[in-house]
């Protein structure tokens, strides 16, 4: 294991593309291995121990195969999982919380600063803790928006549905008066020319994406596990419905995901 090792990413299912497809575009000579949980997804409504319990079967299967680090793609296994998972690996964990908390605290002028996500994340509070630890002085205001999650899958990224579920959803951050929004979930970066219309211009979005491919490449740095320079690989494992998963794979990875293979986690067999 060392600098031309893949890095491992995982996510509940299709959503950590668009984490994945950060990391791609920061860091191109880095072969990759995605594995999507499709056979558990979602894990936004699940308890904290049951996603903690997915996330280290997750795990598991990544360091299986030599990964050199884990990018936890999921903002819900991030706020669930990422301390244990930090604490009983070797290799480097990223999450996506402490990088999209930090974009978030240095964008916002006023320090008023909302953040979505599913119910998991915003029950666990993780994202308001990580912003005011980067920024003692904010104020942060949450809201669950579960069905942003379907309404991305769909390809309901625009039309009546999703504005009318996008305005009930924001409106109320909006008049606490944001000037940052944190798109706290894998999938909303699809809704985001929507959600940057309703919130208005004087709202910017963050998304923890771009923050945690950038955190990656420090944290590869820092450990010097950087690759070399080469071809890099690209692997893709899902424990359910590989079909379905090339299918809308490159509605969030922005290309299509080639080699998608079924892999056996935990009580998950193929
Ligand atoms: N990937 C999840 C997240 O970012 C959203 C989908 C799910 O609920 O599993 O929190």
């Amino acid at each position: 294991m060392g600098g031309d090792s893949p890095i491992g990413v995982f996510d509940s299912g299709v959503g950590g593309l668009t984490v994945l497809r950060a990391l791609h575009r920061s860091l191109p000579r880095e072969s990759t291995i995605y594995l999507g949980d499709t056979a558990r997804v979602p894990y936004g409504p699940k308890s904290p121990d049951t996603v903690l319990r997915y996330a280290r079967e997750a795990a598991a299967f990544l360091t299986g195969r030599g990964v050199k680090g884990i990018v936890i793609a999921c903002n819900t296994a991030t706020a669930h999982a990422k301390r244990a998972l930090t604490d009983a690996l070797e290799i480097p964990v990223i999450g996506v919380v402490e990088p999209g908390a930090a974009a978030a605290a240095a964008a916002s002028r006023s320090g008023a600063i909302g953040v979505i996500g599913t119910r998991g994340t915003i029950e666990s509070g993780t994202y308001e803790r990580a912003i005011l630890r980067a920024r003692p002085d904010a104020s942060v205001f949450s809201e669950p928006c579960p069905l942003f999650v379907a309404l991305a899958e769909e390809g309901w990224v625009d039309g009546d549905v999703a504005e009318l579920t996008t305005r009930r959803y924001l409106e109320p951050l909006v008049s606490r008066g944001i000037d940052t929004l944190l798109l706290g979930c894998t999938h909303y970066p699809l809704l985001a020319p929507l959600i940057e219309r309703v919130v208005g211009p004087e709202v910017e979005l963050v998304d923890s994406a771009t923050a945690t491919a950038r955190a990656t490449a420090a944290r590869l740095d820092e450990r010097g596990l950087a690759a070399a320079d080469r071809e890099a690989r690209r692997e893709y494992y899902v424990t359910d419905d590989e079909a379905r998963f090339s299918e809308i794979a490159d509605r969030f990875l922005g290309a299509p995901a080639r080699r998608v293979a079924r892999a056996s986690l935990g009580d998950v067999s193929p």
